[in-house]
């Protein structure tokens, strides 16, 4: 049995996925603001090494970070509906430029969406 990893084309995929998500999220004056680091690069990196991990692909992630608690990680950062919204926008952007098909392209989209609103952690503006 191939991963889902496998089956949507590995690395490449995912590479792609994140660079078409951040190019969104570096044009966003909601979110981009809320990036520690100058360069987007490395944030790119890590989520990049999480959703590969996530979905059966290499280890790398929790070999450099750790578990990934991703509700504490976030927990610095004003995750409220419309930062959540607005990443699922950019995500959305995203995941339709892999032309995916249906059957993986909803699979994933359900995770992202499941996982964006999970993320929220506070209701103030
Ligand atoms: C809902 C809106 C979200 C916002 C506004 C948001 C924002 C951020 C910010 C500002 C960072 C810090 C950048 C960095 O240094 O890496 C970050 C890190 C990260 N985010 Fe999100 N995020 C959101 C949702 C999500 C979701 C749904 C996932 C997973 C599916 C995710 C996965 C990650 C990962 C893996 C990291 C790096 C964690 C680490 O190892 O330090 N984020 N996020």
């Amino acid at each position: 049995m191939k991963t889902f990893y496998e089956q949507v084309g590995g690395h490449e995929t995912f590479a792609k996925l994140v660079d078409t998500f951040y190019e969104g999220v570096a044009g966003d004056p909601v979110l981009r603001p809320m990036y520690p680091e100058e360069d987007l690069g490395p944030a790119a990196e890590r989520l990049t090494l999480f959703l590969e991990q996530y979905w059966g692909g290499p280890k790398t992630y929790s070999e450099e970070r750790g578990h990934p608690r991703l509700r504490m990680r976030h927990m610095p950062f004003k995750v409220n509906p419309d930062a959540r919204d607005r990443w699922l926008k950019h995500m959305r952007a995203a995941v339709d430029a892999l032309d995916l098909a249906p059957v993986h392209e909803a699979e994933l989209w359900d995770y992202l969406e499941r996982a964006a609103f999970s993320m929220i952690n506070t209701f103030e503006d």
